[in-house]
C-alpha cells in the first residue's frame, strides 16, 4: 500500500505473547477509532474457541477461517486491528495485510516471549497445542516467521522493556504519517 495517502486501517501482526491486542485497544483510543481482536472475531464468528477449532479441524482448519476473517476485517476503515500470531504463514494474508493497510510489527526475543506467555493464563486455556515445547518452539517459530513479519511491515517496533503504553507512545512519535494525517487525539480533546 502507498502511505503518502492518509491511513485508514492500522494492522498488527507479531508472535503470540507481544501485546498486539492491548497496543491495538491503547492505539486505538489514541486515535479515536473502533478496533478489533481477528482471533476474538473468529471465535464469536464461528461459535467455537481457537483451541477447539485446532483441535477438530487441525491447524489448516483454522488457517482457513483466519483468512475469511482477515478478508471481512480489511473491509473496515478506521479500525485498529490485531492480527493472530500465525497470520503471516499464508501468502494469501501477506498480500491481504499489505495491499489493505498500515501494517506495524511488534517483535520481542524468544526469552521475553516465553516468560510473557507463561504469565498469561489464556495460553494454556487457548493455544495449548502451540504453546508447549518453550523457548525452543518459540525460537523455531520465530525463525520461520520473523522473515514474513518482516516482509509485511511498514513499521516494526520493539516491545522489549517497553509497556504496551510506551510501545503506543512509541508508534505516535515515530510514525510521520500517522500522526500527520490521523491526530493523535489527546485524552483531553
Ligand atoms: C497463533 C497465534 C494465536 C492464534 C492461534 C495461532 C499462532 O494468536 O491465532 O492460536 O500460530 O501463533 P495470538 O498471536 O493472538 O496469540
Amino acid at each position: 500500500m502507498n502511505h503518502s495517502s492518509p491511513i485508514h486501517r492500522i494492522l498488527l501482526i507479531g508472535y503470540r505473547g507481544t501485546g498486539k491486542t492491548t497496543v491495538a485497544q491503547l492505539l486505538a483510543e489514541r486515535l479515536g477509532w473502533p478496533w478489533a481482536d481477528a482471533d476474538a472475531v473468529l471465535e464469536e464468528r464461528f461459535q467455537k474457541t481457537i483451541r477447539a477449532i485446532f483441535a477438530e479441524e487441525g491447524e489448516a482448519g483454522f488457517r482457513d477461517k483466519e483468512t475469511l476473517v482477515l478478508r471481512d476485517l480489511c473491509r473496515l476503515s478506521h479500525h485498529v486491528l490485531a492480527t493472530g500470531g500465525g497470520i503471516i504463514l499464508r501468502e494469501e494474508n501477506r498480500k491481504l495485510l499489505k495491499e489493505n493497510g498500515f501494517v506495524i510489527w511488534l517483535r520481542a526475543d524468544p526469552q521475553t516471549l516465553w516468560s510473557r506467555l507463561q504469565e498469561d493464563a489464556t495460553t494454556w486455556t487457548r493455544r495449548p497445542n502451540l504453546a508447549q515445547g518453550g523457548i525452543a518452539e518459540i525460537e523455531e517459530l520465530l525463525k520461520i516467521r520473523e522473515p514474513f513479519y518482516s516482509a509485511c511491515a511498514n513499521q516494526m517496533v520493539d516491545t522489549v522493556g517497553r509497556t504496551p503504553e510506551e510501545v503506543v507512545e512509541t508508534i505516535l512519535a515515530t510514525d510521520k504519517i500517522l500522526t500527520r494525517e490521523n491526530g493523535p487525539r489527546t485524552t483531553d480533546s
